[in-house]
């Protein structure tokens, strides 16, 4: 086919509406279908095994997007959406499924993805540890709409919904804290809020007086016995109740040793957890905001240094000593800091990931550099939603 009657193809398939059946769960939450003409479709609110009616949202030439209209045959734990907004927020996009359903979907996806990007197949242990699927929320970005309510913004738009106050995935004080009156009198479009876990709330936004910020910003979190400083404008974990067993597992497996280095260390927070067990410890981290409460956080004999982590390891050969922990963005880690990591001679590291196809990326970067996996689990940070939390354990000889 020419190029030309490709893209007549497309704009014609846009809109159309088929009846599909769902064959299972992709990376993202959506269903995975075959359009009659052999293409992938990519189903919005479709579960696996369902047949839908779906209407074609977006086509390209190896595959297209499609939104349910009408559920023809459900999944037996297809359940009715808690939220009044579900389906014009940008959040939430599973509440249709039963959490063990979604967590099967999550499973499957992640088999996908690693047996893709990584040729790896899922330990035969594989986990994912959970805890509360609705009201876990304890850190979010909110934004102001005309009527003064702090909402999420709607899908694909500008619209800000006024959800916020009823959210429920969010922890009880922080919707309450949303819409009380020091909330509603805050001036500004947009506001980072965060729960300590212990009913505190702090919160930040852009312009704030340095008196304001100090009175309002500060949060302590006591998690494994530290207690660690932050505020609501640098990053923090934002499922205080799970994080215990995230944080349980990563002592198991960091163990004892002469040097950790904690790579996107944010406040310095896994660095932190493990500092008794090393004898020195070396936290980078980009953002300058973290650098104050890092310096709480750890002993005097541990460095921190605000630096990009490649920047860090371009100058600074991690010796095969030392114990390694990076917990990147969701964009995984940049080419240039595998290659450095690569070519040191570093033996093991532990990789806390919150997008589970940039760790199999890196996975597969790592074993070409002859690291192979030792361990795989996943954690529902973020239920009713397809984002994970993942810890990968490499080692090489
Ligand atoms: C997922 S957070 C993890 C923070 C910390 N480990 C924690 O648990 O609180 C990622 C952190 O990496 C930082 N970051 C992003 N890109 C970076 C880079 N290239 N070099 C160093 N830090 C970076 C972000 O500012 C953020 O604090």
């Amino acid at each position: 086919m020419v190029l030309r009657e490709k893209f007549v193809v497309c704009c014609v398939m846009k809109n159309k509406v088929f009846t599909l059946e769902i064959e299972k769960s992709a990376q993202g939450g959506d269903g995975f279908a075959h359009l009659p003409d052999g293409r992938a479709c990519f189903v919005q609110g479709a579960l696996p095994s369902e047949k839908v009616i779906a209407k074609i949202t977006e086509s390209k030439r190896d595959y297209t997007k499609a939104e349910t209209l009408e559920v023809l045959v459900p999944h037996s734990l297809r359940v009715a959406p808690r939220c009044p907004y579900y389906g014009q927020c940008g959040g939430c996009s599973l509440q249709h499924a039963d959490f063990s359903l979604q967590k099967s979907m999550a499973e499957e996806s992640i088999r996908d993805t690693f047996r893709r990007f990584a040729r790896e197949e899922l330990p035969e242990n594989f986990v994912i540890h959970s805890g509360n699927s609705w009201e876990y929320r304890n850190r979010i970005r909110v934004q102001k709409n005309r009527e003064n309510v702090w909402g999420f913004r709607a899908k694909k738009s500008h619209q800000i919904l006024p959800v916020a106050p009823t959210c429920p995935i969010l922890v009880p004080k922080l919707r309450e804290f949303l819409k009380s009156p020091e909330a509603l009198a805050i001036q500004a479009q947009e506001l980072q809020v965060f729960e300590n876990g212990n009913g505190e709330i702090s919160y930040y936004y852009n312009g704030m007086s340095n008196q304001e910020f100090s009175e309002k910003s500060e949060s302590v979190v006591e998690i494994a016995g530290k207690k660690i400083h932050s505020d609501a404008s640098v990053f923090f974990q934002s499922n205080l109740g799970l994080l215990p067993i995230l944080v349980k597992r990563v002592l198991e497996e960091a163990g004892e040793g002469s040097l950790l280095v904690d790579l996107f260390s944010g406040v310095g927070f896994f660095a932190t957890i493990l500092e008794d067990s090393f004898e020195k410890i070396i936290a980078v981290e980009r953002d300058s905001g973290c650098l104050r409460h890092a310096m709480k956080n750890l002993k005097n004999s541990a460095e921190f240094i605000t630096t990009p982590a490649e920047d860090w390891l371009q100058e600074n050969m991690v010796s095969k000593n030392a114990t390694l922990i990076v917990d990147p963005p969701r964009t995984g880690l940049p080419q240039s800091a595998v290659e450095v990591l690569l070519k040191s001679s570093l033996l093991r590291l532990i990789y806390v990931s919150c997008n589970p196809v940039t760790l199999a990326r890196d996975l597969k970067l790592f074993k070409s550099g002859g690291f192979s996996l030792d361990s795989l689990e996943g954690f529902a940070f973020y239920p009713q939603t397809p984002h994970l939390e993942m810890l990968a354990v490499l080692s090489r000889k």
